[in-house]
Order: C-alpha cells, then structure tokens, then sequence
C-alpha cells in the first residue's frame, strides 16, 4: 500500500492556521482520503501532558526544546509514522518548523541546534507539504490579544514574534519545495478556495499509480 500523506500547518500565533483545519479535514474525506488531524505539542496522551507544561509551566529554553522533541518523538512512533504506513493522511498542526521558528528564533537558540535534534529524532519524516499562514505581525498580535487568556508563548513580545516569522520565511525559503505560504489577511473564503483546488492537485497526484 502507498504511504500516506504528511500535512502541517505553521504560522506564528494570531496567523489563523488553526481555522483552516476542520475544512482541510472535510476536503480531504470528500476526496475519499482517510485523514488523521493531530497537534504538537500534543497529539498523544504523554505529548498531551507535556503540552500543558509547555504553554504554562516556566523552564529554560533548552528544556523547552528537549520537551517540544520529546513530545514530537512519541507523536511520530504511536500516531503519524503508523498512520502514514496505513495509508492515512495526517494533518498536523505544527511539527519541527515551530522548533525552528520559536526556538530557533524566537528564543534564539539558533538553527544548528534544531537541526541537530530533528537529524537524531526525524531523519527521514519530513511533512510533504507545509501551508505557513503569513500575516503582518501587527494584525497578528491585535487578533491574539482580544481572543483569550495567553499562553506562555503568546504572552512573548514583539522582538520574539519578529524573530520567529524571520525564521519561518527562512525556513520557507530553504525548503520551498515543500512550503507554500497562505496570505493570511485574505478573506476566510478565497484561503479556503486556495486550499480546495492545492488539495484536489495533492490528492490527484497520490491516487495515480
Ligand atoms: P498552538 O497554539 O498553535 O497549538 O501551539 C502552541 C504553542 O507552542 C505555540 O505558541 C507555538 C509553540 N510551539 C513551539 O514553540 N515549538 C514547537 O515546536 C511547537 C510544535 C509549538
């Protein structure tokens, strides 16, 4: 059987790539596709755990980072490296390009770091294709601050989301093959109007033999 597709959404907070979800969900069923949707942190039921310590408990940047591939490394062996092999779809919000982006850059960690620790945990899952929702920072922090109580990441100032949609668009730019960035301050239908016919192209592609 043919190996799944791998999906993930990026963006930095207040970009709105966690809207699209749901629609990217139905899409892909009403192409016949069969299609996990999962999170990180997160996604299992000890990646669960360490989410909630990880958007609320105070730690060093590098303990950070340890629990975000922690997390990542139970996610891949219990839920998106069986699903792919099933031949599943998986839809995930957020993988690595967040360590990239938020710890990389916005706790300037740096890159080599990260690729270091996606080398030893991830060297052969790459998503296949990556929407990065792009937004100008100031209508991204506006949309953040009047929706909820924040995170600890939310809750970061201006220079760390500047350093972290620099190494987004980096990161972007890098591996292009696999990003396409979603202007995120298009309106909710012509998004998802992007997304159904880049969705019927990637399913279109995988069902030919
Ligand atoms: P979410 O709000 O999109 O679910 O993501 C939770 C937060 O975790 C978000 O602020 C970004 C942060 N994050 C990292 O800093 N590094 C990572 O590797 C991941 C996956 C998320």
């Amino acid at each position: 059987m043919k190996n799944g597709l791998f999906l993930s959404l990026e963006g930095v907070d207040g970009a709105g790539k966690s809207t699209h979800i749901p629609f990217i969900e139905q899409q892909l069923q009403q192409l016949g596709v069969e299609v996990v949707v999962t999170r990180e942190p997160g996604g299992t039921p000890l990646g669960e755990k360490l989410r909630e310590l990880l958007l609320h408990e105070p730690m060093d940047t590098r303990t950070e980072t340890l629990l975000m591939f922690a997390a990542r490394n139970e996610h891949i062996k219990q839920t998106i490296a069986p699903a792919l092999a099933q031949g599943k779809w998986v839809l995930c919000d957020r993988f690595s390009d967040a360590s990239f982006a938020y710890q990389g850059g916005g706790r300037e960690l740096g890159a080599e770091t990260i690729e270091i620790l996606e080398q030893w945990v991830h060297p052969d899952l790459w998503p296949d294709r990556t929407w990065l929702f792009d937004l100008p920072l100031e209508i991204a922090m506006q949309r953040l601050h009047t929706s909820r109580v924040l995170d600890r990441f939310e809750q970061e100032q201006g220079e760390f989301f500047v350093r972290t949609q620099q190494f987004y668009h980096q990161r972007a730019q890098q591996q292009s093959q696999r990003f396409t960035i979603i202007d995120s301050s298009q309106s909710i239908q012509q998004i998802q109007q992007q997304l159904q016919t880049q969705l019927q192209e990637l399913v279109a592609q995988w069902q030919t033999p």
